[in-house]
Order: C-alpha cells, then structure tokens, then sequence
C-alpha cells in the first residue's frame, strides 16, 4: 500500500528545483551547444595553425602539382587587440589551397544553409574560394566571397549549401590570384539555429534541453570557471560583445594527461555569457551563473589571489549583476541591450566559487558576501560544500556555512548507484532553518568517479530516480538538483558519464536524461506526505501542482519482480483521469545508442481514478509517474 495523505500538504517546493549544469567539458560548446564547423577560426590556440592545413600533393588528383604559397600568422595591424593572430595566405601561384577539419570534421545537412564568412584584407587577390568536401574528395558544396576592396578589415560572407549530408566534410579554401590574402574570423555557421539566431545555438540539443523544461541553468561549469591557473579562469567579461572581440583561451579540459588528450580544445566564448542567459530565458529557466572566487581548480588552490587583490574579481560580480539586471543607461546594461536584449534577464542568484573548500575558500566568499549583499541584497549567494558528499572537508564547510549564514551550499556527489540508493533519506533530518542545499552535480557512476569504463545505462538512471524522490520529498531544504556534466560528444570526451551525448549530426539522450526529464516535467508546488519512502525496492514521493490542480505522485519499482501496488489517497478527492508517465525496463543494462536513441524512453498511458483507492501494477525496474486530477 502506498499511502498519500493530503489533509495537510506540506511545506512550499520551488517548482524550478530541477535544472540543468552546463560546463563545456567533452566538447560540449565549441564542437557541440555552439555549432561553429571551423575549428580555431580566429587563429588563437597556441599553435596557431591547429585544425589548418595545407593541400598537400597526395591529396591531389596525380599529375597535379599543389599549388603554390605559404600560410603565415601574422600579428601585424591585427583585427583588434583580444584576437591579436590572423593568417595571411600568401599565393605564388593562382589557386593556393588549404583547409579546415572542423571538430572531428564538419557535420553538414544536404539542403540545409551554411553561412560562411571571413574578415578579408587583401593585398591584390579579389575572391577567396570555398568548396565542402565529403571524406572521398567529392565536392558537395561551393561558395565564393569576392568584391575585395580597400586596405582595412571588411567581413564578407555568402550562403553554401551542400548537397550531401555528411558527418566529416572539411572546408578547402583556394585564394584565385596570386598575392596575399589577410584572414581571420573564418566561419563556416549553421543558417538554422535554434530560433535562426546569427550566432545561434545547434537545434537539436536545444531541443533536448527544452524538452526538459529544467528550473535552471547554471553555467559556465565547473571546473572550468576556476582554470588551472588564474589566468585561464573564466572571466564572464571577456565573453560578451562582439564575437571577433572575444578573447580565445585554452580550455580547462584541455589536459594531456585526461582519458582522452585534446590539444585542441579552447574557448571562443561563441557561446559566452550573453547566451548563456538568453539560452536560460529561452527554456523558461532561471539563470544561475557561478563567478570565479579568486581560486584556481581544486588541486591548483595554491594559487590564488591575495586577499588585497581580489577587487576585480568582486568588480566583476557586482558587473554581471548590472550586466542581468541593471538599467540600458547602465554601463553594462546599455551592453545588454546593444547586444539585442533590453529587457532584464531576470538573475536572482550567483555562485561564488565551484567545489572549493577550506579556510582560505570561506575568506574570499567573506569578501564577496560582504560586497554583493550591501549592494544587492536580492541575489542569493551559492556557496560550495567541497568534492566530497560527506566526512571532511564537507562537515567543517557545512559548519562554516550555518555560522555564515549562507544562503545556498552546493553539494556534488559523482558516488555509485548503490550509494544513491542508500541515500534516499539523506536531506529528512537536515536542519529546515540553516542554509538550502543545491545538489549542484550528481551523476551515478557504474565503474568510479568519471571513469571511462562508466556507462549512462537503466541501472546508474533508476537509482538517480529513487535518490530524487528524496530531494524531491525535501523540496523546502533542497531548492535546486542539476545532473552533470549534462553533454558529451562521442569523438571528443573527456569524462563519463553524461546526460546527452552527441556526434556531428545526432543527439540522443540517455536514461539518465530521460530520468531528468520525467522530473522536471512534473514538479509540484507544495509536498504530500507519503509512505512508504524507501522499502524494500520501492522508493515514493508526492507533491501537490496548484497551479494545475494535480496531486503528483512518483514510483520507483527497483526489483526485478511486477509490484501489484494500491495507492490510498487521503484528504483529496480525484476528479476523473489520470495521465501516467512509465520509463521501465527489466534490463538494468539498457543503455540508449545512436542507433536506438529512445530504446529507453517515457511512455504516456491514462488511468481511471474514480476512488480515493487506486489499483497499479508497477512494472519491473520502473519509475511511474501518476498524474492525478483533484
Ligand atoms: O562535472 C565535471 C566536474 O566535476 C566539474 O567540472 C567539477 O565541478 C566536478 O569536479
């Protein structure tokens, strides 16, 4: 018998407590959520040409000799001062060649609009030719930009249009006149985006995300808003405006010692902090973004900035607070509304610090507080409880942050599915009047932290079901939850597992995704109390929705037998129907692929619910989700 007794619903939940972490980890910007197709468009990774290349005479028809020239990077009379390198292609003969290999090659659509573009300053050639060429070196689209005039930068731009969809073209670029061609910004961008927006992000992981309808974003990370020095941290500033003024930098995952070494992963902040909001706006989601506290990552805290020196970091939080929120005749609003959007964004709270920990952690989130909390009262601080769920240094930090009296402690657990299991009940006794918890990253790790024998499979997905009807039971302490990392891409990853992976032209989502899209989409306003909460297998919680009138109730069946089951509603009459949401599988195993993207996925069926006593049949392996109208 599962027993909901609605007499006295209990304390309010925020109906946005399950969002989303975005970190670009696994090439989940550049390559992935930001649909650039040339890598290194603006020459400023540290090798300068990664990703370029010269035809060489092999990849010729025989008998043809490569044509003649020398790619040069040049820092000379640069397009300006953050994007200091471009390349001059200098042709001794006409019809000087070479080439792009985009992230893992370049997926492109046949029919579909690809707008490319480069900033040009020629000293003589009058057109830049361009042709997409599938793996074999057939050409499957063409395109030119000429008309080349005066002696400074101009951006010209034309539309290919490949005839062919291929996961692997490559851009070839052929200068027809002999001289020197000066470029940089050289793009190659998706015409369809989500929303059409110049600039825009891939549609088809927007649309996963959507479809979530998650709380909240928080963005950028991660460990990659620390850096593994200071001077690599993510600074919000230098990632706004113009996309050619925004300021390359390698990335944190960038490391030669990760499962899977990537020399050429950087950031171009496309996709920087402007996005970031208006990508939360367009989810309905509230943005979260989380500020560099003057630490580099984790086993890098040495280096951190002295206390004296921490005003430009604190500048920059109370300026990405006017940046969000601040009027248009602001200095940073008047940015906000140039940028396309005059409106607010909307921000009501800030993270000071990713899983960071110790003393010299809490004197640095003192100097923040006390800035941010006198001039902006109305932003809640988010705070982080370490790398570890439990023992030290998460008692002393939790400790500290009951004393400082914070607002939100980020907690993360990367722990096994058995953990997650056992831990349904973690947040009933924590204290309901000392700071809220934002399970800020949980994943369920099948083989160990971030191992790479880790799977996004039915059984680490069910045991995140059952470990969220405990955060869910305890809406009024735990405020918001986001799975992490949320995307991957399967040619480029450094850390397993994730909610979403990808590859050039496909997106699935996993169980795990599935799990926090069932969630997300049927949160409630206020919590039912239910029994049983975790017994043998079967693991409960209900929440009332006011807004629609439906009482919610959530069944996590994690045994290999069906499970006859009787839901006995108390204090609340069922008017007619109820909708059911089913994600099951009796095999723990099942995993979603490219090939079955929604081999697991939810199922909708209806149930009549004419009594108070509702008789179901939990399915194997399930997570069932009863809609009920009241
Ligand atoms: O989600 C991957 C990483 O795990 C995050 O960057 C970091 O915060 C945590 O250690």
């Amino acid at each position: 018998v599962i027993s909901v007794d609605a007499t006295h619903p209990g304390a309010s939940i925020s109906p946005s407590m399950f969002g989303i972490f975005f970190e670009d980890i696994n090439f989940g910007a550049d390559g992935g959520l930001y649909p650039e197709l040339v890598k290194n468009r603006s020459f400023e990774f540290s090798e300068a040409l990664t990703g370029w290349h010269e035809v060489l005479s092999y990849e010729l028809p025989k008998g043809i000799d490569p044509p003649k020239g020398e790619l040069d990077i040049r820092t000379d009379s640069p397009l300006n001062a953050t994007n200091p390198h471009y390349l001059r292609a200098h042709a001794t003969a006409p019809g000087y060649a070479f080439y792009n290999v985009g992230y893992r090659g370049m997926g492109v659509t046949s029919g579909a609009g690809y707008r490319f573009s480069a900033y040009i300053r020629s000293k003589g050639p009058k057109s830049l030719r361009a042709t997409l060429t599938d793996p074999s070196g057939k050409v499957i689209g063409t395109g030119k930009l000429e008309g080349f005039m005066g002696s400074g930068w101009t951006r010209y731009e034309t539309v290919i249009t490949p005839t062919a969809t291929v996961p692997d073209a490559r851009l070839t670029l052929y200068v027809d006149d002999i001289g020197d061609l000066d470029m940089d910004m050289v793009s190659l961008f998706p015409v369809d985006t989500w929303k059409n927006r110049p600039n825009g992000l891939r549609k088809d992981l927007v649309q996963l995300l959507y479809d979530m309808h998650p709380g909240f974003v928080r963005f950028p990370g991660g460990c990659i808003v620390e850096g593994r020095q200071l001077i690599t941290r993510y600074r919000w500033k230098t990632t706004v405006g113009d996309i050619s003024e925004r300021k390359t930098i390698i990335n944190r995952w960038n490391d030669e010692f990760d499962y899977r070494p990537a020399p050429d992963y950087f950031q171009s902040f496309g996709l920087g902090f402007y996005e970031y909001f208006q990508l939360a706006e367009d989810l309905g989601a509230k943005p979260l973004p989380i500020l560099n506290c003057g630490m580099a990552c984790q086993f890098n805290s040495s280096e951190t900035a002295a206390l004296g020196q921490l005003d430009e970091y604190v500048q920059d939080a109370l300026d990405l607070i006017d940046f969000a929120n601040g009027p248009v005749t602001s200095p940073w609003g008047k940015l906000r509304a140039q940028m396309g959007h005059p409106a607010p964004f909307h921000l009501e709270m800030l993270g000071v610090g990713n899983e960071q920990w110790g003393p010299r952690y809490v004197e640095r989130y003192k100097i923040f507080a006390a800035a941010l909390k006198s001039k902006h009262p109305e932003i809640k601080l988010v705070v982080a409880a370490g790398p570890a769920p439990s023992g030290e240094p998460f008692e002393s930090m939790w400790k500290t942050w009951r004393e400082q009296h914070a607002d939100l402690v980020d907690e993360h657990y990367y722990m096994s599915p058995d953990w997650f299991l056992t831990n349904t009940q973690r947040y009933d006794h924590y204290d309901r009047n000392g700071p809220k918890v934002f399970a800020g990253e949980y994943a369920a790790q099948s083989a160990g932290q971030a191992n790479q024998d880790n799977h996004n499979n039915w059984q680490t997905a069910i045991a995140e079901a059952a470990f969220m009807t405990g955060l869910e039971r305890n809406g009024d302490v735990v405020r918001m939850a986001s799975y992490a990392p949320l995307l991957a891409n399967k040619n480029a990853w450094q850390w397993k597992p994730d909610a979403i992976w990808f590859d050039n032209l496909h997106a699935y989502g996993t169980p795990d995704y599935y799990v926090q899209k069932v969630f997300a989409n049927n949160t409630g306003t206020r919590v039912v109390p239910i029994t049983p909460l975790a017994s043998d297998g079967l693991f409960t919680s209900a929440v009332l929705d006011e807004r629609t009138h439906e009482l919610i109730v959530k069944a996590i069946n994690n045994t290999a037998s069906e499970r006859p089951a009787e839901i006995r509603l108390q204090g609340i009459a069922p008017s007619g129907n109820a909708t059911v949401t089913t994600l099951a599988s009796p095999d723990l195993k099942l995993e979603n692929t490219f090939e079955q993207p929604t081999a697991l996925a939810p199922e909708s069926s209806t149930l009549d619910v004419k009594s108070s006593t509702v008789e179901v049949h939990l399915r194997p392996y399930s997570l069932t989700v009863y809609r009920i109208a009241v």
